[in-house]
């Protein structure tokens, strides 16, 4: 189907200057200068009357509308309404960005289709974009399972992408956003917030999603994806922190801060990561990585021992130090705190030596199984990424590109392809980015 002509205004939320170049906001957060900002020309270039004319518009200077913008060839043009590009690289990784993990697999990725992300994955994959890092002389180590990090700073991540824009011809036009969208069949035409309409051939959205509203996240691509008459999949917030109410919650309060390996399951998938109590509820990298699996009503299962065998540790202490207290020989499983709250609430008073056989296997059940139900997730205000997003089944796995409307292409975040935690959704950025980028470069040839 081929939307014969669209024409809608968009409601885009819009980032207006306070003051100051984009040119100068930018060089004060990369320490680069801007490649080419309208912004930064003389107004007297700037004619309003006049329509430009781009191959390519990419709407989004984040990871994914960055890596296009460098492969997708001249007559590029990339609009962000954000002050300055790649404002969540930046305060990525805490502020080293995990730009990527050495164990990136589709099966790292949750999608309404799991094959979806395979070609593009494959074709530019985490060693790619290590070898694009290492080559721009950007020092990295491995943190933690496989996950990458600038030595230095995530602005060399920024200050990489914007040496590839500018080395490719594309242009970067910041604090602008899309007020009007029109398609031909052929040729989209676009009304922006500042300087004069333009038209181009292909049109990238790689918008993101709706984590962080306070860094400019809006779900802007949805918007246009359903215009253009594309699905959009339910989206909700991942990669968060859980929260819980009740006498679940007065319970938890007075062990913030404790924090433990663990291992945490919610059905079928389970993950084996750090776990912090917080004053409202559960924290850390695997309630955030299983957050993106969880739904409302269901609990979550958390071993408290998953490196050792609590029965036999208990067993052995028994034999060894009978006239130890439960909560000294819980001691040597759990934090402190927790190993202390953990008697008292399951009145476990006695010596270890006191304990039946019986009672010690229902003491490591409850240790390995605490069940708990969460109320809800601490949404997109703290959320590291969207679930969800533009139906994979509207668009072409190879290039990104609509099956419907030709040169209309969505990538990155936008689009329903979520990683696990641990560098994968910048993978999936880069390799879609690049994706999009190359077929548009190749179709232009
Ligand atoms: P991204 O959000 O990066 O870029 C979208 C761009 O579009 C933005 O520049 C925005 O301003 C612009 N935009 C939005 N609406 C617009 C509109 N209406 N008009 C014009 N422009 C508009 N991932 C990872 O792999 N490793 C990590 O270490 C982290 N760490 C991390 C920390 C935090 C705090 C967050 C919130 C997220 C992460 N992530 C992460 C996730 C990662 O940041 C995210 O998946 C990618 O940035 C997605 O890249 P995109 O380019 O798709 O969107």
């Amino acid at each position: 189907m081929q939307p014969p002509k669209h024409r809608a205004p968009l409601q885009s939320r819009s980032h207006r200057p306070k003051g100051g170049a984009a040119g100068n906001a930018q060089r004060r957060r990369t320490g680069r200068p801007c490649p080419t900002t309208l912004a930064n020309r003389p107004r007297s270039t700037q004619n309003a009357a006049m329509t430009q004319d781009f191959h390519t518009v990419i709407l989004g200077a984040g990871a994914a509308g960055m890596m296009a913008a460098a492969h997708a060839g001249p007559g590029t043009l990339v609009l962000d309404h954000a002050r300055a590009p790649g404002e969540k690289i930046r305060i990525s990784g805490g502020g080293r960005c995990n730009f990527t993990n050495l164990y990136t697999r589709p099966e790292n990725f949750l999608s309404e289709n799991p094959h979806f992300a395979k070609s593009a994955l494959a074709r530019f994959t985490q060693w790619d974009f290590i070898d694009l890092v290492s080559r721009h002389g950007i020092a990295y180590h491995e943190k933690t399972l496989g996950q990458l990090f600038c030595d230095s700073s995530a602005r060399d991540i920024i200050g990489l992408l914007l040496d590839r824009m500018q080395a490719a011809g594309a242009e970067l036009r910041l604090q602008t956003s899309l007020t009007d969208i029109t398609h031909d069949g052929g040729r989209f035409a676009l009304t922006l917030s500042a300087g004069p309409p333009v038209t181009c051939r292909n049109l990238v959205i790689a918008c993101g999603g709706k984590s962080i509203p306070k860094m400019g996240a809006t779900g802007f691509g949805y918007d246009i994806a359903r215009r253009f008459g594309h699905r959009v999949t339910d989206t909700r917030a991942a990669l968060v922190p859980l929260t819980f109410g009740g006498p679940t919650l007065e319970q938890l309060k007075p062990l913030a801060g404790v924090a433990l390996d663990a291992r945490v399951s919610c059905g079928a998938t389970s993950f084996d990561e750090a776990l912090l109590i917080t004053h409202r509820g559960l924290s850390g990298p695997a309630i955030l990585q299983i957050s993106s699996y969880w739904r409302e009503t269901r609990p979550i299962t958390v071993n408290l021992c998953p490196a050792q065998d609590p029965a036999h540790h208990l067993r052995t202490a028994r034999q060894s130090h009978g006239k130890r207290n439960i909560a000294t020989v819980l001691a040597e499983l759990l934090p402190n705190r927790l190993a202390a709250y953990w008697a008292d609430t399951h009145a476990l008073r006695c010596n270890i030596g006191d304990c039946s056989d019986a009672g010690l296997a229902g003491i490591a059940r409850d240790l390995t199984g605490w069940t708990l139900y969460p109320t809800g997730t601490e949404g997109y205000r703290t959320a590291e990424v969207t679930l969800g997003g533009v139906a994979t089944d509207g668009l072409n796995a190879r290039t990104m590109m609509s099956k419907t409307v030709p040169g209309l292409y969505f990538i990155g975040e936008a689009v329903d392809v979520t990683g696990w935690l641990g560098g994968y959704n910048f993978q999936w950025a880069w390799s879609s980015g690049w994706a999009a980028g190359t077929a548009i470069a190749e179709s232009s040839r």
